[in-house]
């Protein structure tokens, strides 16, 4: 993906470990709601990005079995840098997750976490993914979907706002979902969205089959 994100500037230590600061700041609220729900099994983690999240969550999950991927097979290396010590973690994959019918090889998962992807794909995608979610998960499964999102269509604050504006000015067709659009699409899809407040105005929706919600 070549779009000028905040994190453009992610260290990387000498070990091949990348440390994006979104990534650092995000992890220990997303393990929190994590480590309420009881995870056990298959976890599938898609735009896994620099694997930052998923050696540090992983590593705070032993019953957990963490499948991380990412469209950008340079991100790998960083993936297996963070994750190579964490006997639960799985050998990363390459996985386009906006592409149809790719939950075939994935499911059933116990659990899939995505952060900080939607905002960054157009939407015709962002339905495809969420469609592919949904049939990736376990009868009784949980989707962890974490961002930014608008509500009623307006941004919640200056900053969010702000990098919308430039999102789309990279790409017209990316940008914010509009968390109304979020949940009628996982609703098309059979799963109800549990919406909870995250820092700096993300959302963590956490979304299960209906006949198990
Ligand atoms: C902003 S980064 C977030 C990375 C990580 N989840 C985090 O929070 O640090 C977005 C990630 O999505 C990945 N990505 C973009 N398009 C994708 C797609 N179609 N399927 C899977 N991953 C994708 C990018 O390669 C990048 O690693």
């Amino acid at each position: 993906m070549s779009l000028r994100l905040p994190d453009t500037g992610a260290e990387t230590l000498p070990d091949g470990r990348r440390v994006p600061p979104s990534a650092q700041r995000n992890a220990a609220p997303i393990l929190q709601v994590l480590q309420s729900h009881n995870l056990r099994g298959p976890l599938l983690e898609i735009a896994s990005g620099s694997g930052l999240h998923a050696g540090l969550m992983a590593a705070a999950l032993p019953d957990v079995t963490w499948q991380p991927t990412d469209v950008e097979p340079a991100n790998l290396t960083s993936i297996m840098a963070w994750t190579k010590d964490v006997p639960n973690v799985l050998p990363p994959r390459v996985l386009d997750a906006c592409a149809p019918d790719w939950h075939r090889d994935f499911a059933p998962q116990n659990a899939v976490l995505l952060v900080n992807l939607l905002h960054l794909i157009p939407e015709v995608a962002a339905a495809t993914l969420l469609s592919e979610i949904a049939a990736c998960l376990a009868p009784e499964g949980t989707a962890f979907l974490y961002g930014p999102f608008l509500r009623d269509g307006i941004a919640t604050s200056a900053g969010d706002a702000a990098f919308d504006v430039s999102l789309r000015a990279q790409n017209p067709a990316i940008g914010y979902k509009d968390l109304a659009w979020v949940i009628a699409c996982l609703a098309q899809s059979g799963l109800t969205a549990e919406i909870r407040p995250m820092p700096a105005n993300n959302l963590m929706l956490i979304a299960k089959s209906n006949s198990h919600s």
